[in-house]
């Protein structure tokens, strides 16, 4: 058996239409847009941007931004130019399929499940509490036992099961509320940026670089990034390693624009207009964040910023209760709609997955009359519904971002793979200055993800291993280019078996 067999653009393309498993090509480029923006904006700039610039980057927590924008901004244009040579639904894994190989494409979908469903479990979670505290503001109180934070997280489990009812229903339906809390989204964070500018004191800005602290000693522990571990250095907040640090954290505020790709399938002219969702999420979300954390950081002085809800707190800080309520309720309609496309994203990969056999194909059939994988959704909104309500995750952000980083990294790689490999495919966009700067995207997502915790590499190897064990298991013998490699697939339509695929 072959792991490093590839599978063909034109196959890959060719078994969208399979009849059972097709998903409605129904999305503009305004739509995409739209959706990677609702997807991008969310607990990163609500909560994480306050825990970040208190602990390691105080008011340069801005640079943190722009720092992770300049690697997502990297691995956006290789997305870019993937999605619009491979319109097909799978985002990452299907990139690679083509390119690296099925067990690399298996690692990758497995990691973009980790970023998917831990990501809008950790979001539904940052919902809750959100949630929790408007009803507080306006009177309304949750029973402790199942507040979040208890055994039984209720309003994340409601959350998630009215979401995933409505996207079994239609990406156009879920899109169209997706458009109107997306709106509510940018009107609170432009709300921030320019009711925030009257309340800036410069004093706050200095010094804009906090002097680094260092401890005297060696890092050690599970929780010390795993750079510093390894080569013996001193832990040390703020400076201009905080920045880094900062950023390896705020790299959560961008996910996102990757899960535009994951729609490619249902895109009306994927080839023109995923890019320009990908590429015009990630720049307006940038401009957003830069400006809130620079009011932010300005408003309040980086160690009395609160480490949970930066944002509202600030207005409370200068005397603005009544504009802290409103933020509170921007935050519960824009978190919303990140876990509804994180869902989305996950249902989207598996579905590319068991298409290509390596789960099992029966999960992929979508249903006629929605046009959606309905039970894969059913199958996943429930599992996230479990996880976001029944498990302390806590900050497993980090997951997150360690999961997203390496598919960053090896998509990235991708990009000149398959240029060299099939320099025939019509390209609509490309990057520039290819290999140079796909390499450079790739070694950015390595070094910040050397600066996550060694806890957190230890997880995602766990997870990595458990990938392994079900490929080797069952994917390796049982995908459709397994049975390609027999001799026996008969393609759609034909009553030939396939010629083996190449590797
Ligand atoms: N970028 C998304 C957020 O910040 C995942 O919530």
């Amino acid at each position: 058996m072959d792991v490093m067999r590839t599978k063909s653009i034109e196959q890959s393309i060719a078994e969208t239409d399979e009849e059972g498993f097709q998903l409605k090509k129904k999305l503009s480029a305004l739509d995409l847009t739209v959706f990677g923006i609702g997807v991008i904006i969310g607990a990163g700039i609500f909560t994480l941007t306050g825990r970040a610039a208190a602990d390691y980057a105080g008011p340069s927590i801005a640079l943190s931004f722009v720092l992770a924008a300049v690697c997502c901004g990297l691995a956006a244009l290789c997305y870019a130019e993937f999605a619009s040579t491979v319109p097909v639904s799978g985002s990452a894994y299907t990139f690679s399929y083509a390119s690296l190989g099925e067990l690399v494409a298996w690692i990758i979908g497995w990691d973009l499940l980790l970023e998917l469903m831990l990501g809008a479990s950790v979001v539904a979670q940052g919902w809750s509490q959100y949630a929790v505290l408007f009803l507080d503001k306006v009177g309304v109180t949750i029973p402790e036992s199942v507040a979040p934070g208890s055994a039984f997280d209720l309003p994340a489990f409601v959350l998630v099961v009215v979401l995933t009812a409505l996207i079994s229903i239609g990406i156009k339906e879920s899109l169209r509320v997706n458009l109107v809390l997306v709106a509510v989204k940018l009107f609170i964070v432009l709300f921030v940026i320019f009711a925030g500018i009257a309340f800036i004191d410069s004093a706050n800005y200095s010094p804009f670089i906090p002097p680094s602290a260092t401890s005297g000693e060696a890092a050690s522990g599970l929780t010390a990034p795993l750079i510093q571990v390894v080569f013996g250095l001193e832990p040390s907040t703020y400076g201009v390693l905080g920045i880094v640090s900062g950023a390896a954290i705020v790299f959560f505020a961008y996910i996102g624009f990757d899960v535009v790709a994951t729609t490619a399938e249902e895109a009306r002219n994927p080839q023109r207009d995923l890019p320009i969702g990908i590429i015009a999420s990630l720049v307006i979300c940038t401009v957003l964040y830069v400006a809130t954390t620079l009011v932010i950081t300005g408003m309040v002085k980086y160690d009395r910023i609160d480490p949970d809800a930066a944002l509202a707190s600030a207005f409370e800080a200068v005397g603005k209760p009544g504009y802290a309520t409103l933020i509170a309720a921007g935050a519960v309609a824009g978190l919303m709609t990140v876990v509804m496309t994180l869902i989305i994203g996950a249902t989207r990969v598996t579905f590319a997955m068991s298409r290509d056999w390596l789960l099992p194909r029966a999960l992929a059939r979508t249903s006629p009359r929605t046009g959606t994988p309905v039970r894969l959704t059913l199958i996943i909104g429930s599992v996230i519904a479990l996880v976001a309500s029944l498990t302390p995750i806590g900050k497993l952000e980090e997951m997150v971002n360690i999961g997203t980083l390496s598919a960053f990294a090896l998509v990235s790689i991708a990009v000149p793979v398959l240029r060299r490999k099939r320099p025939d495919l019509k390209r609509s966009f490309t990057v520039p200055f290819s290999p140079v700067l796909p390499v450079l995207a790739a070694l950015i997502s390595v070094y910040l993800m050397l600066n996550l915790s060694v806890e957190t590499w230890i997880r995602f190897l766990v997870w990595m291993a458990v990938g392994f064990l079900i490929y080797f298991l069952y994917g390796v013998r049982n995908s459709r280019l397994a049975a390609q490699e027999r001799g026996e697939y008969v393609p759609v339509g034909t009553d030939t078996p396939a010629a083996p695929p190449s590797t």
